[in-house]
């Protein structure tokens, strides 16, 4: 089955007098397990496709089932619960608590969730341990490079079990040494079972990745599985 399928599906942004038409006709199946980048130039969509499919924004018309529900037209609170359980979001600038340790920080989606402490210490260590950071536990982020913060991030992502790990741009602000890190791990991920789609304009990143959808205009101009 897949996870995520989206038929016909369309995004207009009215503001004042102008419509933009950011997505149309827009028809994706991506299975568990896939491995997906989004291309596409500046402007193309990529980043309202990504907000579509993690129930950040939803859509203007078609249709879109997430792991077999229908969440296209979902109230913003049901999205945000599916958002909290199902989805694992990567940002380009991190967005980690600045003031919490790195421990904190992968704590924080359990505590909203109502895992035990006991349970919350055993999955926070797995995936401190699961990125290479178990020595950085109590690291603030100013006390950690970049390529670091984002696998902080990364394990935060993953904190819930989420169907699937969302990413834009996350090696936008990284160098290449770094970057190429962060997609190494997310190789490891899918190794391991993990349902991967990120957005990137690095065409060197993209050509690693498995599967890419290249968007244009806000339509899909190519499709490489
Ligand atoms: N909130 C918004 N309101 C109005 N127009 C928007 C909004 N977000 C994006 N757009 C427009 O939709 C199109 C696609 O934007 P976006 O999805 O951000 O592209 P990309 O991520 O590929 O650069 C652009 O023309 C952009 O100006
Ligand atoms: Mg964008």
């Amino acid at each position: 089955m897949s996870i995520i399928s989206m038929s016909n599906l369309y995004k207009t942004y009215n503001t004042g007098k102008v419509k933009v038409e950011a997505l149309k006709s827009i028809d994706i199946e991506i299975e568990q397990n896939q491995f997906v980048a989004i291309v596409g130039p500046s402007g193309s969509g990529k980043s309202t496709l990504m907000n579509i499919i993690g129930c950040l924004d939803t859509p203007t018309s078609g249709n879109y089932l997430l792991d077999g529900e229908k969440v296209g037209r979902f109230k913003p609170n049901r999205l945000a619960e599916i958002r909290n359980w199902k989805i694992g979001f990567v940002f380009q600038n991190f967005n980690l608590l600045p003031y919490a340790t790195a421990y904190e920080n992968i704590e924080l989606p359990m505590i909203f969730n109502g895992l035990s402490y006991k349970k919350r210490k055993k999955r926070v260590m797995e995936l401190l341990e699961r990125v290479g950071l178990a020595d950085r536990a109590a690291h603030k982020p100013t006390e950690l490079s970049g390529g670091e913060m984002q696998r902080i991030a990364i394990a935060r992502a993953l904190a819930n079990n989420p169907s699937i790990l969302l990413a834009d741009e996350p090696t936008g602000n990284l160098d290449s040494v770094a970057g190429g890190s962060i997609i190494e791990i997310f190789r490891e991920l899918h190794r391991d079972g993990a349902t991967i789609v990120i957005i990137t304009h690095d065409r060197a990143i993209a050509d690693n990745v498995p599967s890419t959808i290249k968007l244009k205009d806000g339509v899909i101009v190519d499709s490489l599985n």
